[in-house]
C-alpha cells in the first residue's frame, strides 16, 4: 500500500472514507446525463479559480472598476483569457444546472425519498442566477449598468415591498457606488459561501441516499403513490435490488465524468481564447438612450414582458418568477404518483415541453426582433414609467388611428406617416413642438394640434418620450440622424 495513504489511514481512517465515497455501489443505470451534476460542480470550480484571479485585479468602485477590467484585459498575462473563461463558464453553469434539473425531472428522481435534494437543487439554481445577476454589473460598462438598472427596476414593481427591495438591492435609491460594493460583496463573499454550503449538503445527501435507480426498477408492483404507507418499505427493497449490478462510483461513473468535464473545459478555454468577454464603453448614467440587453438566458423572460400590454407588465414581471418558484418548490410534494418513467407521466411530459418550447420560442423571437426586417415596436427594453404613460396617452388620444406603429394602427388618415422609426428621424424637442402645433410646421397639416388644452405640456412630453423610443430593430445601436427643421419664429412686428 502507498505509504502516504497508510500514514493518513492510520490517523483519519481514510479507507472508510474511500469506501463511502469512491467505492459506493450504484444502480446500474449510469447514463451520460448522470454526469451533468458533477459537470456543474467542475464549472463552479473553474469559476472559483478564475474568479480569484479576477478579484486580484478588480477595484469595486465606479471610478476604477472599468479601468481595472481594461487593464486586466490589456496588460495582464492571460487576463483576457481568464475573464473570457469566467464569462462563458457563467453561461455554462446556467445551462448545466438546467440540464441537470431536466434530467432529474424527466426521470422522476425528485420523488420519495429525494424531495430535500430537489429543494436544495432549486436553491442552487437561484444562487447561480444570482451569481450571474451580480457579476454582470461588475465591469461597470454600459451593458452592465443599464441591465442592472432594468433588473432592479423589475424588482421594484413587486407589490408592497417593491420600493424597499430596490433600496436593498441598490444600497440607496440610485444605482451607484453603493450598488457596486454591494454586488461585489454578494458575488465574491456571500454567494460563494452559500453555494459551497448548499452544494456540500446536496452531495452529502446524494452519497447517503445513492443515486436514483433506473426508472423501471422502482415501478414494478409499486404502490400507486409514494405517500402510501407501504411505499417506503417497497422502496427500500426495490432500491437494494437495483444496486446488485455491481457498478461503482469510482471508476464507473467517474470515467464518464472525466470525459465530459474535460470536454467542457476545453470548450470554455476555446471560447475564452477566441471569443472572450466583451467590454462596452464605461457606464454613463446620463445616457438614457442606451438600450440594455440582459444576459441571453434572461431574454425569454424579457421577450414575454414585451408581449404583454403595459398595464399587465408589472404583474407578469413579478408573477412569472413567483409562480415558477412556487411550482418548483411544490413539485415533489404534490406529484406523488409512484410512476417514474417519463413515458408514463403525461402531465410532466406536457409541462416540460410547454416550458421548454415556450422559452425556446420566446428566445427565438427575441433574436428575430434584432434582425433587420422584423420591426420591434420599441427599443429592446421595458419602457420606463414616463415612457409607458406616454404610450398610454398615445393610445388614449387616438394617435394610432392615423399613425401606424410597428404594423399596428393607422389607416384613417392616409398621409399620416408611419411612426415606427420616428425616434431615429427626429429629436425629442422637435417631436414635442410638432405635436403641440403641427400647423406651425406645415401650414396645411392634416394633423390636429394637441397643444393645451387637448394635452398638457406634461402629457405631450410623455408622449414624446415614448416616441423617441421607436427606433426599430437594433435601433438602440444606431446613431440617429435627425432631420429636424424648425419653422422660423414669426418676425417681431415692426412698428
Ligand atoms: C387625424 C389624423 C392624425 C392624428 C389623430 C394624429 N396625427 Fe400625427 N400626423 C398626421 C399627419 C397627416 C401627419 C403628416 C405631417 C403633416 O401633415 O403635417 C402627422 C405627423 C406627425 C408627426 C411627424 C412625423 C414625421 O415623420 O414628420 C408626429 C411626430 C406625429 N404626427 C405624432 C402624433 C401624435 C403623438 C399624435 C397623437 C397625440 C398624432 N400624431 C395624432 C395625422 C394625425
Amino acid at each position: 500500500m502507498n505509504p502516504i495513504f497508510r500514514w493518513l489511514d492510520e490517523r483519519v481512517d481514510l479507507r472508510a472514507l474511500k469506501e463511502q465515497l469512491l467505492d459506493r455501489k450504484m444502480p446500474g443505470n449510469l447514463t451520460w446525463a448522470h454526469t451533468l451534476g458533477s459537470a456543474t460542480l467542475a464549472v463552479f470550480l473553474v469559476q472559483v479559480v478564475t474568479g480569484v484571479v479576477l478579484a486580484m485585479y478588480y477595484a469595486p468602485s465606479p471610478d476604477h472598476a472599468y479601468d481595472s477590467i481594461r487593464y486586466l484585459q490589456q496588460h495582464v498575462l492571460s487576463g483576457a483569457l481568464l475573464r473570457g473563461i469566467h464569462h462563458w463558464a457563467a453561461s455554462a453553469m446556467v445551462v448545466l444546472v438546467l440540464a441537470h434539473m431536466i434530467r432529474v425531472f424527466s426521470t422522476g428522481a425528485y420523488k420519495y425519498p429525494r424531495e430535500i435534494n430537489w429543494l436544495l437543487g432549486v436553491v442552487l439554481l437561484f444562487l447561480v442566477l444570482g451569481f450571474s445577476f451580480t457579476g454582470y454589473l461588475l465591469p461597470w460598462d454600459q451593458k452592465a449598468y443599464w441591465a442592472t438598472q432594468v433588473g432592479t427596476n423589475i424588482a421594484g414593481t413587486t407589490p408592497g415591498i417593491g420600493g424597499m427591495l430596490v433600496k436593498l438591492l441598490r444600497g440607496g435609491s440610485q444605482l451607484g457606488a453603493a450598488t457596486l460594493s454591494r454586488f461585489f460583496a454578494l458575488h465574491v463573499l456571500l454567494m460563494p459561501l452559500l453555494l459551497t454550503v448548499v452544494v456540500f449538503l446536496h452531495l452529502a445527501i446524494v452519497v447517503r441516499q445513492g443515486i436514483a435507480a433506473r426508472t423501471g426498477a422502482m415501478e414494478g408492483g409499486a404502490p400507486p403513490r409514494t405517500s402510501d404507507p407501504e411505499y417506503p418499505a417497497y422502496y427500500k427493497q426495490a432500491y437494494a435490488k437495483s444496486k446488485g449490478a455491481g457498478v461503482r462510483f469510482y471508476p464507473d461513473l467517474t470515467a464518464k465524468d472525466i470525459v465530459v468535464v474535460t470536454a467542457i473545459i476545453l470548450v470554455l478555454v476555446l471560447l475564452g481564447l477566441f471569443v472572450g468577454a466583451g467590454l462596452e464603453p464605461p457606464a454613463d448614467p446620463t445616457d438614457t438612450s442606451y438600450v440594455p440587453r440582459p444576459e441571453w438566458y434572461f431574454l425569454p423572460f424579457f421577450q414575454l414582458l414585451k408581449l404583454v400590454p403595459g398595464s399587465l407588465e408589472s404583474l407578469v414581471a413579478v408573477g412569472i418568477p413567483t409562480v415558477l418558484v412556487i411550482l418548483l418548490v411544490a413539485l415533489p410534494f404534490f406529484d406523488r404518483g409512484s410512476a417514474r418513467a417519463f413515458s408514463k407521466r403525461p402531465i410532466a411530459r406536457f409541462s416540460l415541453f410547454f416550458l421548454l418550447g415556450g422559452a425556446g420560442l420566446l428566445l427565438g423571437a427575441s433574436f428575430m426582433g434584432e434582425q433587420p426586417g422584423a420591426i420591434a415596436a420599441e427599443v429592446g427594453r421595458p419602457l420606463s414609467n414616463t415612457e409607458r404613460s406616454g404610450k398610454a396617452i398615445f393610445g388614449a388620444s387616438q394617435c394610432g388611428s392615423c399613425h401606424a406603429v410597428a404594423g399596428k394602427g393607422g389607416g384613417s388618415q392616409e398621409n399620416a406617416p408611419n411612426l415606427s422609426l420616428i425616434g431615429l428621424k427626429h429629436s425629442g424637442a422637435w417631436i414635442h413642438s410638432f405635436i403641440e402645433n403641427p400647423l406651425r410646421f406645415h401650414a396645411d397639416s392634416k394633423m390636429p394640434s394637441f397643444g393645451p388644452p387637448t394635452l398638457s405640456h406634461q402629457e405631450i412630453e410623455e408622449v414624446t418620450r415614448y416616441l423617441v423610443t421607436l427606433r426599430g430593430p437594433g435601433g438602440e445601436l444606431k446613431q440617429p440622424e435627425f432631420v429636424d427643421t424648425f419653422p422660423e419664429l414669426p418676425k417681431p412686428k415692426e412698428k
